[in-house]
């Protein structure tokens, strides 16, 4: 059963994937008895390059007890919709005229693959894996999952997704269905005596076939508000920022944006200038004030919510070395218990 997901988000290049991977490593060291997922939402996945392992749409074991996976949406696409996206084809077929007119089978066909999926419907893919990874339909059940998310306009459009995504397929469906109409409509009334006795011929058999489709969206429904239902359950956001405007900028704006679809529980800074650093060089020490100085807009702005600080390393943390010392820097001797349910201290 799924006790925790960790959704992390932020602006571009702040250290997301960096923080997530390290909390995810960090949980599985402290907590060998559970099951750990990292899953990577960014359409531009970067497990690959922050592990040194090949990462794609399949679980990675990482550790014993910590897995990684790139989902490739298309390949969800295909598994979740596709059988729809089928039934859809072969009831249109089978209407009266389309059924019958030369090159349209193939026309449709073309027209209808998984590659004409609208990308929100794709995206609603990402949270099909949390759903199997909550053993949804009995695949692997994991308890913490941590969400390496992408830059907040796509994060939001995430979170809008799994209650909408039935909507989204209907309206696609019916969309398709509505321009084949369209386009034979004139056909039709010129060859609408001509083909009449042919009209209900295979009526039971569409009948049989809209059934099935209509239950394939219920459950496509079922999916959406489960995920939901996680996501407000279980789910925990932290947003993570560098010390500079743009950044805390955005981590307010996500804040604000995100306040409906998910707790969130705490601030990760990261990047920050040692203070031994920070007396080094004059520069050093000027680029150094101005950081404190937004550390401390970011903390009093923040301030009902646990703050995590990271200094920046002098390695790129990569590999399961690096990320260890990462997560060091960011959680230093935190139980696992306040990484998962943090309190503002
Ligand atoms: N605390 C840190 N110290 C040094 N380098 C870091 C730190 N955090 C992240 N990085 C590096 O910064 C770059 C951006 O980090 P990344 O995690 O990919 O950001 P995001 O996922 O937000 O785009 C990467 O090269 C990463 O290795
Ligand atoms: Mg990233």
């Amino acid at each position: 059963m799924i006790e925790r997901i960790i959704v992390l988000g932020g602006k571009g290049g702040v250290g997301k994937s960096s923080i997530s991977a390290a909390t995810a490593l960090l949980l599985s060291d402290l907590l060998p008895e559970k099951k750990i997922l990292l899953i990577s939402f960014d359409l531009a996945h970067n497990l690959t390059d922050m592990f040194n392992l090949e990462i794609g749409n399949n679980l990675a074991k990482i550790t014993n007890n910590f897995w990684a996976i790139e989902p490739d949406p298309d390949v969800y696409a295909e598994r979740y919709t596709g059988e729809l996206v089928d039934k859809m084809k072969t009831l249109m077929k089978q209407m009266p005229l389309i059924g019958m007119i030369k090159g349209i089978e193939k026309s449709i066909d073309e027209t209808f693959t998984v590659n004409s999926i609208p990308l929100a419907l794709k995206n609603a893919m990402f949270f099909q894996k949390i759903l199997d990874a909550e053993g949804y339909d009995n695949q692997e059940d994991f308890d913490i999952i941590i969400a390496d998310f992408p830059p907040t306009g796509n994060m939001i459009a995430l979170f809008e997704i799994p209650e909408d995504q039935a909507k989204v397929a209907l309206k696609y469906s019916l969309n398709f269905y509505n321009s084949i109409r369209e386009a034979f409509k004139n056909f039709s009334k010129v060859f609408r005596q001509v083909l009449k006795p042919f009209d209900n011929s295979n009526i039971e058999e569409r009948r049989e076939l809209g059934k099935e489709i209509f239950n394939m969206v219920v459950e496509l429904e079922k999916r959406g508000e489960r995920i939901t239902e996680l996501i407000h359950k279980v789910g925990s956001l932290r947003l993570v920022t560098i010390a500079e405007k743009p950044s805390f900028q955005e981590i307010k704006r996500a804040r604000d944006l995100t306040q409906k679809y998910i707790q969130l529980d705490g601030i990760h800074i990261n990047m920050l200038i040692p203070k031994k650093h920070a007396k080094k060089c004059n520069f050093c020490g000027q680029v150094s004030s101005i950081q404190q100085n937004y550390l401390s807009e970011i903390k009093e702005e923040f301030k009902h919510l646990k703050i995590w600080e990271s200094d920046k390393l002098k390695e790129e943390p990569i590999g399961l070395d690096g990320l260890r010392k990462l997560a060091k820097e960011v959680y230093g001797e935190s139980k696992a218990n306040d990484i998962l349910f943090p309190i503002k201290t």
